[in-house]
């Protein structure tokens, strides 16, 4: 009982509004007609119309009071065609119209169809049910289109929203370590002046000792600076990263250059195998220096193993299908024979300040900030190593192509 009438109420509420049509002819005996058509109150509800003879007065209506639905006769007194169905949807885009049109120019109907109309009728097959259908699908499918682009809307917003908070919460598990990390510089500069201060009072003060403890104190600046820049890859709004295609040699000889120098001294040998024709989307700057994090943690790896073997870094790029099939991945590959990795650290390593280094010497955001740096371009880094023997660094990017850029 309780849920035949639960149904009936419904039904009831559903059908019980009245729809408001504005109706756009200037033919009074059509006009009649149709007002004929929906007059008559049948249990599905009813109707209440206003009309308009030409579309100077129909845009004036539209304006002022709130349709429901418009059917539009496009042959009208001020305007013709097209132009007619274009002027009054551009004024109330809101609104879903229905095409009244004549027999011989259902295509100009079907166009309006491909320009936002919710329907069209052809003016002699018009009848009731016909027209009270259409009227109430072209509501019902209005009211759907808006909702879905209302929330396709929200959607993008909240990824949007989401990618930003992802990054404020990474942003605060470093705020503990910046805060230490910045804290031994800057007792350090501290402690050098109080050191100066203090010669300075005794009388004792020596241009030359002012020589070199400045010399350090800028060494301690030139460490919080380099941390300082490392945390704004955390900071910057993910759409404010420009995507270009790029040659992905680009970014690798770019990282190379800087290290050039330091790696001819070092008698580390570098093997490329770098395909010069493959592109991908991505910034070239950013990636440069996720890879030259990469390339310097490989440098600092095989040093240690210098008298054991002859030091060689191997640099490759190509495509690969990728676990997914779908996507085709731009692969760079960063490989060393040097101490290799642990087993249990291979993912602690790129924990922002975790660094296996002497103290002093790595800042232990190397890898955290290459991470990042791929996430934003919707790729992933991946870590293979053996403990004595190297490790090979793969950075894998979605969007790779084989094109030759001019
Ligand atoms: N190719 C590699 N071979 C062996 N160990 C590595 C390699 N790459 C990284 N590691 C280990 O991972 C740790 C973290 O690397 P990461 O680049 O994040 O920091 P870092 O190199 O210590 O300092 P920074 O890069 O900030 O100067 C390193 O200290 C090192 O122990
Ligand atoms: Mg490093």
């Amino acid at each position: 009982v309780f849920v035949k009438r639960g149904r009936l109420d419904m039904t009831a509420s559903n059908h019980q509004e009245t729809i408001r049509v504005l109706l756009v002819e200037d033919s009074p005996s059509v006009a009649l007609q149709i007002r004929t058509l929906l007059g008559d109150d049948s249990p599905e509800g009813s109707f209440a119309l206003a009309g308009a003879g030409n579309l100077a007065t129909a845009l004036e209506l539209a304006r002022q009071s709130a349709f429901d639905l418009i059917l539009l006769d496009l042959g009208l007194p001020d305007s013709q065609g097209l132009d007619t169905f274009v002027e009054v949807h551009g004024k109330v885009p809101h609104i879903p119209i229905i095409v009244f049109t004549g027999l011989d120019d259902e295509h100009l109907a079907m166009e309006t169809l491909r320009m936002g109309a919710q329907d069209y009728i052809v003016k002699r097959d018009v009848d009731a049910r016909i027209l009270k259908r259409a009227i109430r699908y072209s509501i019902e499918r209005k009211k759907l289109v808006a909702e879905l682009e209302q929330s396709k809307h929200e959607l993008a917003q909240k990824t949007i929203r989401l990618i930003q908070i992802e990054k404020m919460t990474a942003l605060g598990e470093l705020t503990a370590g910046v805060a230490h990390e910045l804290n031994q510089p800057l007792n350090a500069i501290k402690i050098i002046c109080d050191d100066i201060l203090r010669d300075i009072a005794n009388n004792r003060f020596s241009p030359t000792q002012l020589d070199g403890s400045l010399g350090e104190a800028i060494g301690e600046i030139d460490r919080m600076a380099e941390i300082i820049d490392h945390m704004a890859v955390y900071s910057r709004r993910p759409t404010y990263l420009p995507m270009k295609l790029i040659n992905s040699a680009v970014p690798i000889n770019g990282a190379l250059k800087l290290l050039g120098q330091q790696l001819r001294n070092s008698e580390i040998e570098i093997v490329r195998e770098i395909d010069e024709n493959l592109c991908l989307l991505g910034d070239a700057p950013r990636l440069e220096q996720a890879l030259l994090n990469i390339i310097v943690n490989a440098r600092d790896a095989v040093i240690p193993h210098k008298h054991k073997t002859k030091m060689r870094i191997t640099l490759k790029t190509y495509l690969n299908g990728g676990d997914d099939q779908e996507r085709t991945y731009l692969v760079y590959e960063v490989g060393d024979n040097g101490v290799g990795i642990p087993e249990p650290l291979k993912e602690k390593i790129f924990d922002p300040f975790y660094t296996r280094k002497e103290p002093g010497e790595g800042t232990g955001l190397g890898l955290s900030v290459a991470r990042q740096i791929v996430k934003e371009h919707g790729g992933r880094i991946e870590v293979d190593s053996t403990e004595g023997q190297g490790s090979t660094f793969t950075v894998l990017l979605p969007g790779g192509t084989k094109q030759q850029l001019t």
